[in-house]
């Protein structure tokens, strides 16, 4: 199956557009993620006969392009190691994605690699394999393989993963929600803010979490906005992580203000998100979030986008 599906591909090319991700979902650490239709990340993959990964970055970024110490590398680098070494895949990429935003930019590099590749390939493998294979560019990014921002921008929407060894991933429904982000110019390591964090937590704070976590995927899948609201709640991860945050407190505050019915810090930051029922709600709470960032004089960017519901997209 490898050698024909191998065959098949010879000659060909495809792109792909990989979105950014938002995980956590502020009380969901490491469980919950979701994809965005803006920003996203533009690949091209073919194949190659020697079994490696050549990497040409069209962006102004200045990433790494030896194989072993890029996310995309290692992630097509394992999937190389499932082909026998019976080929390899030369990628242009295009990042759209700031590095270290907070959108999960090392999760797009990684999953929009091994989509494409697979796309290639003809399908060979499963979504579940293609994660496992994503997640050793977490592994490379952050020191830890998680799926909160791989299996999103692979699958689209909402989606909640139980365990990731053995692998268990729920695509949650969700009812149409707009996502208001500011980017902060400063770059918070992912690696650097899961170190920062307690080891160990309070039963009754575990209690409030996971009531929280449990009333998010409630209230998405009844599609009751009160509920989502008021489980937009983190009191594990955000007390500690936000102090890496300038203005945090601020933008959060009026941003509810604005009708936001909440939010918190996307990924391991500096991005801050906000959901919205409306379009509206959310380009008030872009403004909000502006006014703030205004008078930090910290360089920033804000966007409005909504929920994709695709996940990694062949584009021709
Ligand atoms: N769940 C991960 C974290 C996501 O918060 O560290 C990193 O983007």
């Amino acid at each position: 199956m490898v050698d024909e599906a191998i065959n098949k591909a010879q000659g060909k090319s495809f792109t792909v557009h990989a979105p950014g991700t938002v995980a956590n979902m502020v009380c969901g650490f490491d469980v919950l993620g979701l994809a965005l239709n803006d920003p996203y990340d533009i690949m091209t993959i073919k194949l190659i006969e020697e079994p490696t990964v050549v990497i040409h970055n069209i962006d102004s970024y200045d990433l790494p392009t030896e194989p072993e110490r890029n996310v995309t590398g290692v992630a097509l680098l394992e999937m190389i190691a499932q082909l026998d070494n019976k080929t390899g895949f030369d990628i242009t990429i295009e990042k759209r994605i700031k590095p270290g935003s907070g959108v999960g930019s090392s999760a797009a590099s990684s999953a929009g690699a091994v989509v494409a590749a697979n796309h290639l390939l003809g399908n060979i493998f499963k979504n579940d394999d293609l994660v496992q294979m994503a997640m050793f560019g977490e592994k490379l990014a952050s020191g830890v393989k998680h799926a909160d921002n791989i299996a999103p921008c692979i699958i689209g929407g909402v989606t909640l993963i139980r365990s990731i060894m053995p692998l268990d991933i729920i695509s949650v429904p969700s009812p149409p929600l707009y996502v208001t982000v500011v980017h902060p110019q400063i770059e918070v390591r992912t690696e650097d803010a899961r170190q920062i964090l307690k080891k160990q937590i309070l039963l009754k704070d575990a209690i409030r979490q996971w009531g929280n976590i449990a009333g998010l995927v409630a209230g998405l899948m009844k599609s009751d906005y009160k509920l989502i609201s008021r489980s937009l709640e983190d009191v594990l991860i955000e007390p500690v992580r936000s102090i890496l945050i300038p203005a945090f407190a601020e933008v959060k505050a009026k941003s509810l203000e604005a009708g936001a019915l909440g939010g918190g810090i996307s990924g391991s930051g500096p991005s801050i998100f906000m959901l919205s029922k409306n379009e509206a709600a959310a380009f008030a709470v872009e403004n909000a979030m502006q006014e703030v960032y205004t008078k930090t004089g910290i360089d920033y960017h804000t966007y409005v986008t909504t929920i994709n519901t695709q996940g990694v997209k062949v584009v021709e």
